[in-house]
């Protein structure tokens, strides 16, 4: 069978999530399987131009992956035919203009989330990608983690009976930057730089909770910067401007409610980094990243609240592990072989640019709620 080639440009490839979960962990793995398998058999090859704004990087970084093409040059990147595809990993606040002009080459677009800062340009994104009639794609990655799989799995085969309530915990400490490095960029805890745990984390809560339980129709957060000052990667002192810490209630269409908290400003202490229980009539379960706990109906203890007694009861025990039955790759790769079928065989595609802004709304929705502290209304989304 024959083998055709996609070019794909990759804008930020020497970022954090561009280098190692776009480039190594997805197209370079595609590249080393030989491409993606079609329906009909054949395959089509990966070819990535890697673009950013430091010439030296990008060399070394092809260099080091045996990659052919690199340029600091977006604009002559878009003009030239060979590359199809246009993928964004910069940090959100330098992703608009740069999406504007990769519509406007007619190119298709994957992208990281937030698909933009503000919901009116993560609409008018997807406006414009409609009426250009170009594909386009928003990482929803969290959905492709093994332990959501399973969990689509449950709810799919009705293991709830009816879904009352999912509670979710994200996070972990992330330095401040003094006596240990941070973890995670600076501009993360700047509002003027697109920062922010709302920003960051809300568009992904958006896409779990709408695709496994329903639409999120209203929002009520409360939001902190627990830490006011950290030291950057030069080893300068700035002000954390941007929230670390928020806490919301989510009610769903059919009558579900979710409760989130997401935190860089706590330490860890349960099974993984983030964790959700969902709870239903028949059943309940607590995913993480990898795990899947359930607990059926007919093994639920019959606890009896009394504080005279010191309660021996192993609650752990009463969980068991939902085996594993496929091999999970990772999400990342997943899914953009996926949006590479969309684009070449046009198979189906949900998680697109009006997914994206449904995502962005919801954080501003949320930043609303935490300003006005009180319950906000998430409306529907339509182009
Ligand atoms: N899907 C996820 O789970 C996930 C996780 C973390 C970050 N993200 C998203 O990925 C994106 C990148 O985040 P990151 O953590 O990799 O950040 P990063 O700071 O490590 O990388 C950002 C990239 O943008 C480039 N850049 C910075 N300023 C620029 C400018 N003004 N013009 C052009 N390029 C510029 C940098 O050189 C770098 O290549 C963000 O939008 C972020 O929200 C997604």
């Amino acid at each position: 069978m024959s083998t055709q080639t996609l070019g794909i440009i990759m804008n930020g490839a020497s970022g954090r999530m561009g280098y190692r979960q776009h480039l190594v962990r997805s197209i370079l793995a595609i590249r080393d399987q030989g491409g993606v398998l079609l329906s009909d058999g054949s395959r089509v090859q990966v070819e990535p131009l890697l673009v950013g704004r430091t010439e030296a990087k990008l060399a070394e970084i092809a260099k080091r992956h045996d990659i052919e093409h690199y340029t600091t040059d977006l604009e002559a990147a878009l003009a030239d035919e060979r590359w199809p595809i246009y993928a964004d990993f910069l940090v959100t606040s330098a992703r608009v203009p740069a999406m504007r002009r990769a519509i406007a080459a007619g190119k298709a677009i994957y992208t990281e989330k937030p698909t933009a800062e503000t919901y009116a340009d993560a609409l008018e994104l997807a406006r414009l990608a409609d009426a250009a009639g170009i594909k386009n794609g928003v990482v929803h990655d969290k959905l492709y983690l093994p332990g959501l799989r399973k969990l689509r799995r449950l709810v799919d085969s009705g293991f709830f009976g009816q879904i009352l309530s999912v509670r979710g915990e994200f996070g972990y400490w992330v330095f401040e930057g003094d006596w240990m490095p941070a973890q995670r960029p600076s501009w993360n805890y700047r509002a003027e730089d697109g920062g922010g745990i709302v920003v960051d984390m809300f568009p992904h809560w958006n896409y779990v909770l709408e695709n496994l339980f329903g639409r999120v129709e209203s929002v009520y957060a409360r939001t902190t910067t627990e830490i006011p000052q950290r030291v950057d990667e030069s080893g300068e002192t700035y002000r954390a401007t941007a929230d670390d810490a928020a806490y919301a209630i989510f009610e769903l269409a059919g009558g579900v409610t979710a409760q989130l908290n997401s935190s860089w400003v706590t330490r860890v202490n349960r099974d993984e980094l983030v964790e959700f229980q969902v709870d239903g009539t028949h059943g309940s379960a607590v995913v993480g990243l990898w795990g899947c706990k359930i607990q059926h109906r007919n093994e639920t203890p019959r606890p009896t609240w009394n504080p005279d007694v010191p309660d021996g009861h192993d609650y752990p025990s009463d969980w068991h592990e939902v085996p594993e039955t496929e091999v999970f790759e990772n999400g990342f790769k997943v899914q953009w072989e996926e949006f590479i079928r969309h684009v070449v065989e046009d198979t189906p595609f949900p998680y697109d640019f009006l997914s994206g802004a449904r995502g962005v709304l919801l954080a501003e929705k949320g930043l609303e709620s935490a300003r006005a502290q009180r319950r906000i209304e998430v409306p529907e989304v339509t182009l």
